[in-house]
């Protein structure tokens, strides 16, 4: 009744709803587009659509209406934040910065509009590697707000002029590695699935480490059934719809039995999407200042290749 309801609402109003892939499975069947959280954002961009509706969390809503600014971005509940994020404010972000002036800054996405815009380049957790290999050698780096994406990126490179600042995502620093080795013993033959927001005795235990749509691409094109999945379970939703012979078993946390979830992506139900797309509020409205500060960092990243 719900999801009829919003289908209608959608076709009336010439919207489309983007959802990522940490959203519940209700929220995803009522997505036009599942992604990861840049992609969306491009998604968002390309878009012939007067209305998108942002089911993720508000950075990713964010990022979207500052690379359209013309459309109009709903987000269902805007108190969905991000740990990461939060663990970044831009005035303190500003405090950092102005002590290392000469340093080239790479913030994840991750991160408010606000310091978006105290970015020279932005990076996701694919194309990471690549923005900080695209920086001189010589030239030192602050990386932020994940001190676990940054630690990766600065071991693989070896590159020791890299400032990282110290922040980090609730959900996958609480993964168990005991359990996770656990795991690994009674499925001898399952690969290792692992989002680099996870701290770094965690990644080595991964055959692959990736962004959500990265873990995705690489469980299609592995010739293992098995695979012990490290990052929010709303990604097994796509897994085994995609893939329904394979078998994905959900890494546990410290705490309890069951997998990981993100509190903010699960605020997102269909009883806020269909409201927020009857009233056409709340709305993504930004500085327009802050707004084309932030594109540049945005535009920065896309552009390298
Ligand atoms: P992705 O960009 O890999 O989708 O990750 C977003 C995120 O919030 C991971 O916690
Ligand atoms: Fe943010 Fe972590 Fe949730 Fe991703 S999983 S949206 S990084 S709090």
């Amino acid at each position: 009744m719900l999801k009829e309801k919003i289908q209608d609402l959608k076709k009336e109003k010439g919207a489309v709803i983007l959802a990522h892939y940490y959203t519940s499975k209700d929220v995803q069947e009522v997505a036009d587009f599942l992604g990861d959280s840049l992609a969306l954002s491009i998604k968002a961009k390309e878009l012939d659509a007067p209305i998108i509706l942002f089911a993720g969390v508000n950075f990713m809503a964010e990022t979207a209406k500052v690379l359209c600014p013309e459309k109009k971005v709903l987000i269902p509940v805007p108190d969905a934040g991000c740990s990461l994020a939060e663990s970044c404010p831009a005035e303190e972000f500003a405090k950092f910065r102005k002590r290392y002036p000469d340093h080239t800054v790479v913030s994840y996405v991750n991160t408010s509009v606000e310091v978006k815009a105290l970015t020279d380049v932005c990076c996701t957790s694919t194309n990471a590697l690549k923005i900080v290999e695209s920086i001189p050698a010589d030239q030192p780096i602050i990386f932020g707000p994940d001190r676990n994406l940054g630690g990766y990126i600065r071991k693989v490179t070896g590159r020791e002029n890299m400032i990282l600042w110290d922040g980090s995502c609730h959900v996958h620093e609480k993964f168990s590695l005991d359990r996770i080795r656990g795991l690994k013993a009674s499925h001898p033959h399952a690969k290792t699935v692992v989002h680099p927001e996870c701290p770094a005795e965690i990644v080595e235990e991964a055959d692959y480490v990736g962004s959500t749509a990265g873990i995705l691409e690489y469980c299609g094109q592995s010739q293992a059934q098995e695979f012990i999945v490290v990052t929010e379970s709303g990604i097994l939703v796509e897994m085994r719809k995609r893939y329904p012979e394979k078998v994905f078993i959900p890494a546990p946390s410290v705490h309890e039995a069951a997998c990981n979830e993100c509190n903010y992506m699960k605020m997102i139900t269909l009883e806020s999407i269909l409201a927020c797309l009857e009233s056409e509020t709340p709305e993504v409205l930004l500085d327009e200042t802050i707004r084309a500060a932030a594109k540049r960092s945005i535009d920065n990243m896309i552009s390298v290749r």
